[in-house]
């Protein structure tokens, strides 16, 4: 049976009860196979008699557009059914009251990761990011937190705060979950019209394109944008558009300007308000 708690207090007192290991995935909600995957991982991780915690909570720090919060998918009965078939022992569902004081005034702010790709397009973004997961990390104490690589920035600095601030947790990423025409799995999937979901492969499709020009040697980042570029918006829907598209070292996530150490090709693209983000590492 799965043990809800919608509090601070209680989940600490709750938790006092349930067996270590405890692995924890931190999500927002509207849950599909990319997020069941990560609660596999954090079972495979704590076996049968650890527990495995879920937090659902759509974090309004940071979300930097006020639609976007407002629109996101928040379907909480049917997300606890699917953590009861999957197992998992625990439901952290806070309110927004018992997280954040109204004059709530510290924030976590990563200054260099950051910099580039959603950093660089969300304002904020990060900070609300690393704000909540460290209380998430502070509240439920957890021995592992499961991390998508989907969200490759998020997993980087999250892996940084837990490097330079010690603390007491192992971060595991998890591979991205996709379906089968290629679009990786996102809550966000939800809110395309159907001709949008239709055409949204299309940006696994320009990554591979661009990626498979690596097998000439190329080593000049212009080249890799530009194809990228080109199969995006070769015959797109109207609706849709670039937010980024960059080409970053893979540890450093800075602007490479020559392709030859491990690096991503990564982009946020629109259909609508619906904004969707994927990577290629031009070595896989
Ligand atoms: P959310 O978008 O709900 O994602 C929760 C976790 O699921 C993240 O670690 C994300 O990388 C992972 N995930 C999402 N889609 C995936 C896919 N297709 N394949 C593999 N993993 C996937 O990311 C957040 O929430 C929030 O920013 C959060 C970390 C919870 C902080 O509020």
């Amino acid at each position: 049976m799965i043990t809800r708690s919608a509090n601070v207090n209680s989940v600490r007192e709750l938790l006092q009860k349930m067996p270590k290991p405890l692995a924890l995935v931190p999500t927002m909600g509207a849950l599909h196979e990319g997020h069941l995957q990560l609660l596999r991982a954090a079972r495979q991780k704590v076996g049968p008699k650890g527990t495995v915690a879920i937090s659902i909570f759509v974090n309004p720090i940071q979300f930097d557009k006020a639609a976007d919060l407002e629109n996101y998918p928040q379907p909480l009965e049917k997300d606890l059914a699917l953590c009861e078939e999957e197992g998992v022992d625990l439901a952290f569902t806070p309110t927004k009251e018992s997280l954040y004081h109204n004059d709530h005034s510290v924030l976590i702010h990563e200054n260099l990761l950051t910099k580039h790709l959603c950093g660089a397009t969300r304002p904020g973004h990060f900070d609300g990011v690393l704000t909540i997961v460290l209380k998430l990390f502070n509240i439920l104490q957890p021995d592992f937190a499961i991390f998508g690589k989907k969200d490759f920035q998020q997993l980087a600095i999250i892996d940084r705060m837990v490097r330079d601030l010690n603390l007491p947790v192992t971060i595991i990423g998890h591979s991205t979950v996709r379906d089968s025409d290629g679009l990786a799995l996102s809550s966000r999937n939800s809110r395309l019209k159907a001709h949008e979901r239709t055409d949204a492969p299309r940006i696994r499709r320009a990554l591979i394109a661009a990626r498979d020009i690596r097998k000439t040697g190329e080593q000049n980042p212009q080249v890799y944008l530009d194809a990228a570029r080109t199969h995006l918006l070769a015959d797109a829907p109207d609706s849709f558009s670039i937010d980024y598209l960059e080409l970053v070292d893979a540890k450093t996530l800075q602007p490479v300007s020559k392709v030859t150490k491990p690096t991503f090709l990564a982009t946020a693209c629109f259909y609508g308000d619906v904004r969707l983000i994927d990577h290629i590492g031009l070595s896989d």
